[in-house]
């Protein structure tokens, strides 16, 4: 798939040659995994970009100035725990925390955060 287009795109860019060598050795291109959270612990892109509204730099940097991806953020359990202290939940246009909030305004002046939701709850991150 890649050959599609890269038999004629930026042929002689080394990142490229990669895609050729892997081909003529008939073994896939090796990927170089950066960002690795241990089995332990689980963690969904949906639920913190999709949902949450989170720009991809809050927690990586900013990548677009990258030519080579390092690790910006310590990705750390105190890492998540600390932000879901912290933030705010998008609640705006989301049906489902309506009834969330209103029981959590009732009770509280402060706005509602991700700990409000179980954002501490061992077994939300943890199998
Ligand atoms: C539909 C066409 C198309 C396909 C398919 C495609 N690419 Fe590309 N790719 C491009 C174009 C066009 C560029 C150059 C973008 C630029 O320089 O702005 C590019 C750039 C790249 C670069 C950056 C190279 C450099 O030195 O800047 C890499 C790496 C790359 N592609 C990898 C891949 C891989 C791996 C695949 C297959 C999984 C793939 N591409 C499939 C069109 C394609
Ligand atoms: C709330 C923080 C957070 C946000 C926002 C976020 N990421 Fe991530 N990203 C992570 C974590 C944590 C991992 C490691 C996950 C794992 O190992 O299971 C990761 C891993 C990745 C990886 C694998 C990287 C590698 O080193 O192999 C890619 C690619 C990625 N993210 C892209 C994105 C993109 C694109 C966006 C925006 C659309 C985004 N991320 C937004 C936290 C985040
Ligand atoms: C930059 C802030 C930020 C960081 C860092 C972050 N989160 Fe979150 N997380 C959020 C927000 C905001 C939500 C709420 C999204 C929504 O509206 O449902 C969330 C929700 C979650 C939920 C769902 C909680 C629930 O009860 O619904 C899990 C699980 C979760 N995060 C895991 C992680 C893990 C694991 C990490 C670290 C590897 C992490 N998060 C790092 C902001 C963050
Ligand atoms: C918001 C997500 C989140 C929550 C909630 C959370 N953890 Fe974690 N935890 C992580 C992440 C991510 C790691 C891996 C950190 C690393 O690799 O440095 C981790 C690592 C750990 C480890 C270390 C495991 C090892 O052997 O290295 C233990 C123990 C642990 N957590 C226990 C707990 C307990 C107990 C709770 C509840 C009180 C909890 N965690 C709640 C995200 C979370």
């Amino acid at each position: 798939i890649c050959m599609n287009c890269h038999s004629a795109v930026k042929t002689e860019s080394p990142e490229i040659q990669k895609i050729y060598a892997a081909i003529e050795n008939d073994r896939p291109i090796e990927w170089v995994r950066v960002h690795n959270l241990p089995d332990l612990a689980y963690f969904n892109h949906s639920q913190h970009v999709e949902v949450g509204g989170i720009e991809c730099q809050t927690c990586h940097g900013p990548i677009e100035e990258m030519d080579v991806v390092r690790q910006h953020s310590l990705l750390t359990m105190g890492w998540c725990i600390d932000c879901h202290r912290k933030t705010d939940v998008n609640t705006k246009g989301n049906e489902y925390y309506d009834k969330l909030v209103e029981l959590h305004d009732a009770e509280s002046k402060e706005a509602l955060k991700v700990e409000d939701i179980g954002g501490l709850e061992c077994s939300k991150c943890h199998y």
